[in-house]
């Protein structure tokens, strides 16, 4: 069974250009037990520019029941840098976007309650919508409301119904895991009183470009955004591009508002990142066919590298078992011939194997009994945390292997 094959703009209809394929790639958090790989599923990981609106998108569609169920394994506070950066967000809200006696945040892709613990704790009302029910229940027992659905039209008019309407709606690495924006917007438009704000942050295609994180791509990002495509996008459903911001977060993120058309001033930050964009040419074609080609050599040199290590005997093995590093082992194919384990914190990842590549995760401790001679970073976006935490690793004369944003060790 493959996805669903796009060759038109999953918003506007336009013309994609495809500029990248990274093969045949299974899903980024699926992590089979061993012996039990039969059946994994497959799609074809390609991304494309679109020549109308700008999006850069997936060209496959992955089934969301496929990626985000029960069992979903990625718990956002797992990261005490990403657990501070949620706090801090929801002391932001807190203080400056929620006016009125009884204001009502609502939160997209609520995760482990990371962010909606704390606007709880403030005893401010509000609502997580999570369609994985495990990590619902996790945020549930932080004294977080969730409703475990999909954010989509249906599930906006309810909420409306029920609870009111909102200030704000944030969503967080969230938004851009969602091909089906139509009926997101015509959601949001019931739900978001009406100069209430829509806040989402994910990953920067200028990061992504400059960086050459190509990991960043795989089945549960399916869009990109930059700001030109977030503003063409917002007018397509009657809002309007306010405000940006930077995050340093995840490899490099933004942070986008948005009002109803006219409700607000765009801030001045805003035409400053469409100019950086334009002067970066993040809407050219010849662009990210550049970046696909810079792809192409981090794969050459990060495989020519662990072979030569292997062939001269180094142990290596991998750190994180992250989604984005399902699309590195898949593409450059490193499997555990090339990579003894991998560590992870995550409970549920422990034990089974990396998706498609089949390297076993093993529990944090494996790490240092004994330490490799080179630990591959697979959570490069995490890498101050993880490197401050494992500083014995260097000092007993261990190597990462880092490849964002190209491949060396430090
Ligand atoms: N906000 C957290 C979690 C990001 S992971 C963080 O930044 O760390 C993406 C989350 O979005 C997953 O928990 C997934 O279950 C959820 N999700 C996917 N589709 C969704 C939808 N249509 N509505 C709401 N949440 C969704
Ligand atoms: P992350 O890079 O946040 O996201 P994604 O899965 O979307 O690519 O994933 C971090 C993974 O790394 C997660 O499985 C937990 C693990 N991890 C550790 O094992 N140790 C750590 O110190 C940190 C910060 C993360
Ligand atoms: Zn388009």
């Amino acid at each position: 069974m493959t996805g669903r094959f796009m060759a038109n703009c999953r918003i506007c209809d336009g013309i994609l250009h495809e500029f990248i394929d990274l093969g045949q790639q299974p899903l980024s958090d699926a992590f089979p037990a061993p012996g039990a790989t039969e059946g994994e599923f497959f799609f074809r990981l390609a991304a494309g520019l679109c020549q109308e609106c700008t999006m850069v998108q997936l060209m496959e569609e992955v089934p969301r029941e496929k990626m985000f169920h029960q069992d979903y394994p990625y718990h956002s506070s797992g990261s005490s840098v990403m657990r501070e950066h949620f706090e801090e967000t929801a002391r932001r809200f807190l203080k400056d976007a929620l006016p009125g006696p009884d204001p009502f945040l609502v939160e997209l892709g609520c995760n482990d309650g990371v962010m909606l613990g704390a606007v709880s704790a403030a005893g401010v009302r509000h609502l997580g919508v999570e369609p994985s029910g495990g990590v619902a229940e996790v945020a549930r027992g932080k004294g977080v409301r969730v409703r475990t659905a999909f954010f989509e039209e249906e599930t906006a008019l309810a909420i409306a119904a029920e609870d009111g309407r909102a200030d704000v709606v944030y969503a967080a690495n969230t938004l851009c895991h969602i091909p089906y924006l139509d009926s997101i917007f015509r959601g949001l438009d019931a739900l978001l009183k009406p100069d209430g704000i829509f806040v989402f942050e994910d990953p920067y295609l200028g990061e992504i470009v400059e960086r050459t994180s190509f990991d960043q791509i795989y089945d549960e990002h399916f869009y990109f955004f930059t700001a030109r495509s977030v503003r063409a996008m917002a007018a397509r459903f009657g809002f309007e591009l306010v405000d940006v911001e930077r995050l340093p977060v995840h490899g490099g993120e933004v942070r986008y508002t948005l009002a109803r058309r006219g409700r607000r001033t765009p801030a001045p930050a805003v035409a400053a990142l469409l100019a950086d964009e334009e002067r970066a040419g993040l809407a050219e074609p010849a662009t990210l066919d550049r970046f696909a080609a810079d792809v192409a050599r981090v794969r050459t040199d990060l495989v020519e590298l662990l072979r030569t290590l292997r062939a001269q005997g180094r142990r290596v093995v991998a750190y994180g078992a992250t989604a984005k590093s399902a699309t590195v082992a898949n593409y450059c194919g490193i499997g555990p011939e090339l990579v003894e384990f991998v560590c992870d914190t995550t409970p549920a990842k422990q034990g089974r194997l990396t998706p498609g590549s089949h390297i076993p995760v093993r529990p944090a401790r494996a790490f240092g009994d004994p330490y490799p001679d080179f630990a591959l970073l697979f959570a490069w976006n995490h890498a101050e945390e993880i490197m401050a935490k494992e500083r014995e690793f260097g000092e007993a004369g261990g190597r990462w292997i880092l490849y964002v944003p190209e491949v060396r060790t430090v």
